[in-house]
């Protein structure tokens, strides 16, 4: 018997089939019935909606029926029918049943619904059966699929960077040290210091930050690239934003200065979510229902607003003027100081009340590469900041001058050997360029309104926690 998904069934003509027999297979979310009928909702992960099938208890065995709860696996042979009842078109009528995986009711966790997230988190191997998680993973694929195509369709190419690296991006020292040596027994020099030589990589390597810089490389021979890949961070920061394993997407464009570079961010972030509105409805009204009821409506108020361009020195003004006017924060306001999340989101949600992009940061709190101000104290630096979440996006126009680029590395003390590759893009042909990062589970947190990092990424790695 042919087997049909339900999303085709439920979403698609399929009045051809109508009173013919079809297979479907999937896990029973719900039995429910009375002495003569059963009806099942089986959902096979294709959508977010169950199809209906009905049993007429006479026609089964009962121990058959007993094995059938929550949870069950099963694959079903019946008649396609229009339904009888409200909330699906059609529904099915069952003619033949095979159980292929029982679900104990005494023991299987799913059991009831409204279960809190942080009881899912502990069993994330079942969580993504669930409705939300279901709604959360099939919008994930979509935004993923959405950046591909955004960038294929204006002219980028999908460079591939590597994950294990020599140098930091970013100069946090956060990263992840990868080693094959045996740590209870460590090959040392003469003056005692670590023999990285008899590493597997003849030197001291980690988990990349960003890959960023090998982007650049990528953009100053192709012209236009992004890299879409796992980056890795051992900050130790428990909250909801941070993950220690996220995914960042990092266009990186030649010839591209601070008003073309926020251009894109704008209309990059615009395209990923009207593809969410376009696409993926049934979803974002289950996630609009049961996760955050204003979801939707704050979905299209960003498409349809225009983002502020905001200097960081007048960002720094207007949260002073605020706390004149008696606003309180918990983090000091001063030049030069790095915004925290509530004065982020203070500028976003209550003084402009629509997305903000930040330029021209202090060089003191951004990384070596930016873009060099002539004013000797600010950098090209953008933030996008959004409601909710904060920052979104960090990017940059790159500092192309061989000189001012070295000279930042020298203030910073960083260490040349191992960076001789990085410094030939501005010693050959160097190009004005810029480049950001979008750190992919923040826009799934926007995109879906839930409201912990932890819970749109399948398995999420944060400090002291990295199950499955
Ligand atoms: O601002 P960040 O650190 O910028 C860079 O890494 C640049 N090299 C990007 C570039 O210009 N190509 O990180 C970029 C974005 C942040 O804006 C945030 O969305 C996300 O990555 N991000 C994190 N997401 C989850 N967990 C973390 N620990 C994150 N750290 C950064
Ligand atoms: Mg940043």
């Amino acid at each position: 018997m042919k087997r049909y998904e339900i999303k085709h069934l439920l979403k698609e003509d399929v009045s051809a089939l109508l009173d013919t027999s079809i297979n479907i297979k999937g896990w029973v979310r719900t039995k429910r019935g009375n002495k003569n009928v059963a009806f099942l909702a089986v959902n096979d992960g294709s959508i977010i909606h169950n199809m209906q099938v009905v049993v007429d208890l006479a026609n089964f065995d009962e121990e058959l029926l007993k094995g059938i709860t929550t949870g069950a696996c099963v694959s079903v042979d019946g008649k396609l029918v229009k339904s009888q009842g409200q909330g699906q078109a059609v529904e099915l009528q069952a003619e033949n049943i095979i159980l292929y995986g029982t679900a104990d009711p005494d023991t299987y966790p799913l059991q009831k619904k409204g279960h809190s997230m942080e009881f899912l988190r502990e069993i994330g191997h079942l969580r993504p059966r669930t409705n939300t998680f279901g709604a959360i993973m099939r919008l994930r694929h979509n935004m993923a699929y959405a950046i591909h195509t955004f960038f294929h369709e204006h002219g980028f190419y999908y460079f591939h960077t590597p994950l294990i690296t020599a140098s930091d991006c970013e100069g946090a020292g956060e990263m992840f040290q990868v080693t094959t040596m045996d740590l209870n027994n460590l090959p040392r020099k003469e003056d005692g210091s670590i023999d990285y030589e008899q590493d597997f990589f003849g030197k001291q390597t980690s988990l990349t930050v960003s890959g960023q810089l090998e982007g650049e490389l990528g953009a100053t021979a192709l012209g236009k690239i992004y890299t879409f890949g796992p980056t890795f961070r051992a900050e130790n920061s428990n909250t909801p934003r941070h993950l220690a394993e996220f995914w960042m997407i990092e266009p990186e464009m030649a010839f591209y200065d601070l008003d073309s570079l926020t251009e894109l961010e704008e209309e990059f972030i615009k395209y990923c979510i009207r593809w969410a509105l376009d696409h993926c409805m049934d979803d974002l009204e289950f996630l609009n229902k049961m996760v955050d009821n204003g979801l939707i409506e704050r979905l299209k108020g960003v498409i349809a607003t225009d983002f502020v361009r905001l200097p960081y020195t007048e960002g720094i003004n207007i949260l002073e003027a605020a706390i004149k006017n008696g606003k309180k924060f918990e983090f000091p306001v001063f030049w030069g100081a790095d915004l925290a999340s509530e004065h982020e989101r203070y500028l976003v949600e209550e003084h402009f009340k629509r997305p903000v992009i930040m330029t021209d940061y202090p060089k003191d709190i951004k990384a070596f590469y930016m873009k060099q101000n002539d004013d000797g104290k600010t950098v090209q630096g953008t933030d996008v900041l959004f409601p909710q979440i904060g920052e979104i996006i960090g990017g940059s126009v790159r500092e192309e001058s061989y000189d001012k680029l070295t000279a930042r590395m020298n203030e910073l003390g960083m260490d040349r050997k191992g960076m001789e590759w990085y410094i030939d893009t501005r010693r050959y042909g160097t190009c004005p360029h810029a480049g950001f990062g979008l750190g992919f589970e923040r826009l799934m947190l926007f995109i879906t309104g839930m409201g912990n990092i932890r819970d749109v990424i399948p398995f999420p790695r944060t400090p002291k926690t990295a199950e499955f």
